[in-house]
């Protein structure tokens, strides 16, 4: 099963992507994730990545495209991938149904979470990351098990550079004119679906399990 994930920076995609890859043994593919893990490394794509993202701006396609396809051609993507902050652009969407159609294989879902403006900027400035594994958090809506600590490998919470208030309207900004687009695009596919992301965690996600089957 091959999924991708759409929405608005911190409308779940994440949250979600990581509880799809669990229940149905398939690996997150996260470009943001895969981008910090580079920063934190101090690699050549990580300095080149952090210029963008610190502004709020989309990496370059042609930074994108390449590590994503790469990725998905590897053993443990041969029964499905969920894939999280990729595509982003039409031509980042183009780019990967060619390299698909080169494999005979195409996309069974693109699952969008929907969640206005004006519940994002609240749900970032709580929103909490690990420093060491990257694993994310909320103050209020997703709370670690000891204050300011990883439940999953015990290192400090962090709030992330780019979730600062008026990073987030510009991500905001970009999301409507670069990504929105693919809403159209995956409606045109036959494969659009599309989730309430304003309500519970768990309630999202078993919109999400409705859709894609026990
Ligand atoms: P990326 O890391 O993908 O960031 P993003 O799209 O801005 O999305 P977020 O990770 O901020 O949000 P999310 O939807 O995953 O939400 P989450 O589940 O964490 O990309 C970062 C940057 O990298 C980009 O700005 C760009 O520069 C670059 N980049 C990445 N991919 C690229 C590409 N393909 N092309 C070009 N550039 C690229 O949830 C948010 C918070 O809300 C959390 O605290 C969570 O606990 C909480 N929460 C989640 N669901 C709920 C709920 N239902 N109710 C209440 N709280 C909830
Ligand atoms: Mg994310």
């Amino acid at each position: 099963m091959k999924i991708i994930m759409l929405g608005a920076p911190g409308a779940g995609k994440g949250t979600q992507a990581k509880k799809i890859a669990a229940k149905y043994n398939i690996p997150h593919i996260s470009t943001g994730d895969i981008f910090r893990a580079n920063i934190k490394n101090g690699t050549e794509l990580g300095k080149k990545a952090k210029t963008y993202m610190d502004q709020g701006l989309l990496v370059p396609d042609e930074l994108v495209v390449d590590l994503v396809v790469d990725r998905v051609n590897q053993e443990d993507c041969k029964d499905g991938y969920v894939l999280d902050g990729f595509p982003r652009t039409i031509p980042q969407a183009e780019a990967l149904d060619k390299a698909l159609g080169d494999m005979g294989q195409k996309m069974d879902y693109a699952i969008d979470v929907n969640v206005p403006d004006e519940n994002i900027v609240r749900r970032m400035s709580g929103r909490r990351a690990c420093v060491g594994c990257g694993a994310t958090y909320h103050l209020v809506y997703a709370p670690t098990k000891e204050e300011g600590i990883c439940d999953v490998c015990g290192k400090e919470l962090i709030l992330r550079d780019d979730d600062k208030p008026e990073t987030v309207q510009k991500r905001l900004n970009v999301y409507h004119e670069q990504t929105q687009p693919l809403i159209d695009y995956y409606a045109k596919a036959g494969i659009l679906r599309e989730v309430d992301g304003t309500i519970d965690i768990e309630d999202v996600f078993k919109a999400v399990t409705d859709i894609l089957g026990a």
